[in-house]
């Protein structure tokens, strides 16, 4: 359980954050003997993307994290980039004299010899103490490649039909797949991605998951997660695209159109998010995390001793929709105990007019609201959170346009970027009349997962501390509120639970 007290300005009191200084990507999540590690891209000695280390922490139940020593650092072969762990339950790498063991396998990243092109090669380092000490392998690096430039990221599990691990890494704005039976040596089995999907931007920090399809009696298919970098010419930056298909333990295939893009997240802010390997839950769901900034501006947030946040852990699945099957994402239900019960409103069967507030009188910088409601009359139903005179971030439902919509265009200090200051919205269609909101603020941003995961707004915010007003607004016309719960949250600081 993490004791330290740390409330600074925009600090973020229920989402993961280093303890100073920066972060990026999380790395190398992985579940073993009752802990969950999160490892993460790291820079020591400064608060903006420098010589990067992987951070370390872990925790018992996804909610509490308890900060660990740096678990790797660079070295002659150069700054260590993004990866996986595993667990090596049978000793297949010969590193642990026959018992489990934890495996990372990262990018190794430096320059060609006497030149500046950077160089990104794959390398390992094993624990044989539940990830508490660390050594590099000796023979690093162990896979290479001169003909891509961006060659990074492998992302690795154990494929139980083949018998085989199998990494899949991405290879300029490609992902390409590689065995291997040992972790030391690899072979390339094949490519995806020449024609598929987007290609606004380098393909980073791919992952492939089978997930279950909600309610289908344990049917599943394979999921190709790949986070595609910033470019000048979209507004979006730096964001994450899927692909649902099948896996033979060689080859990836695409069961949609090539030129279909799906993306994950309709916010701005969920980047580089990879899933925990050796867990699943019962129905075979698999837990997620991202980072929760954007390349485009992430060097310039407003925060003092640390940069950047975690999203919240969630559980993907899919679902069959009106649209085809989609990635659902929902959030871990572990953060339920942070709900201060006694301070919890509930509401239900309540009309809604123009210009009445149903929500006068509430204050909080860190709550969850789940609301159902039917649009009825309005043209256009939400909040407006984080709110003062001067501030608000607006989370809307378009009833013609069966639009949901973030604006942070007021939403607190924009400055650091032009683009910051935004409205950003995604299709959602009602169910049986009604849609559903889930949404989780916290000091520095707001997380929204609509109609039970179809669709998810991940945003930074940088209100002041004094916002803390909240309002559910009409337009046009009264609408019906079936079910509304407004549960303020605890700190996962220690002074959680003492007076403010
Ligand atoms: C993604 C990324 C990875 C790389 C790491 C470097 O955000 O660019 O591709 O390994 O960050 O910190």
């Amino acid at each position: 359980m993490t004791t330290t007290i740390i409330d600074e300005k925009y600090r973020p009191q229920f989402h993961f954050t280093p303890p100073a200084n920066w972060m990026n990507d999380p790395n190398g999540m992985v579940y073993f003997e009752g802990e969950y590690h999160l490892f993460y891209q790291y820079h020591p000695n400064g608060t903006t993307w420098g010589p990067m280390h992987w951070g370390h922490a872990i925790s018992q139940d996804l909610v509490h994290w308890e900060h660990m020593p740096i678990a790797l650092k660079p070295d002659h072969n150069g700054f260590i980039f993004s990866g996986s762990v595993v667990v090596d339950w049978k000793d297949s790498s010969g590193f642990f004299d026959g018992s489990p063991g934890l495996v990372a396998i990262f990018t190794h990243a430096d320059q060609y010899p006497n030149s500046d092109r950077p160089r990104q090669r794959q390398s390992l380092a094993y624990s044989s103490d539940k990830g508490r000490s660390w050594t590099m392998y000796e023979n690093n690096p162990v896979l290479a490649n001169e003909a891509h430039t961006d060659f990074r990221d492998p992302k690795v599990f154990w494929h139980e039909q083949k018998q085989h691990w199998v990494m899949v890494l991405a290879a300029g704005d490609r992902a390409q797949f590689y065995v291997s039976v040992d972790l030391k040596s690899w072979t390339f089995t094949s490519e995806f991605g020449m024609a598929e999907g987007s290609h606004e931007g380098v393909w980073e920090c791919p992952d492939l998951i089978e997930l279950p399809i909600e309610g289908s009696d344990s049917q599943s298919k394979w999921v190709l997660i790949v986070s595609i970098g910033d470019h000048p010419d979209y507004p979006e930056g730096s964001r994450t695209q899927y692909f649902i298909g099948e896996f033979d333990g060689m080859t990836f295939t695409n069961d949609n159109d090539a030129d279909s893009v799906l993306w994950l997240d309709y916010g701005r802010d969920n980047y580089a998010g990879v899933t925990w390997s050796d867990v699943q839950r019962p129905d075979g769901a698999r837990l997620f995390i991202g980072w929760m900034s954007n390349w485009k501006y992430s060097n310039l947030t407003p925060t003092q001793a640390w940069r950047s946040a975690m999203t919240l852990p969630r559980e993907l699945r899919l679902r069959r929709t009106s649209s085809g099957i989609r990635v659902v994402q929902q959030p871990v239900p572990e953060f339920q105990v942070l709900r201060e019960q006694v301070q919890s409103k509930q509401w239900s069967g309540v009309t809604i007019r123009p210009g009445e507030n149903l929500l006068a009188g509430l204050k909080g910088d860190r709550y969850e609201l789940i609301c159902e409601f039917e649009a009825g009359l309005a043209d256009e139903i939400g909040f407006h959170l984080r709110t003062s005179d001067t501030e608000k971030t607006v989370v809307g439902y378009q009833t013609a346009e069966r639009k949901l919509f973030v604006s942070r265009s007021d939403s607190g200090e924009s400055g650091f970027h032009r683009q910051f200051a935004c409205t950003h919205d995604a299709l959602l269609e009602p169910l049986e009349g009604r849609i559903r909101l889930h949404i989780f603020v916290d000091h520095s941003s707001i997380e929204i997962f609509a109609n039970d995961g179809e669709v998810v707004i991940t945003d930074q915010i940088f209100p002041d501390p004094s916002s803390v007003g909240l309002e559910l607004y009409t337009r046009g016309g009264e609408a019906t509120i079936h079910r509304l719960d407004f549960h303020p949250l605890q700190s996962i600081y220690a002074y959680a639970s003492m007076p403010r």
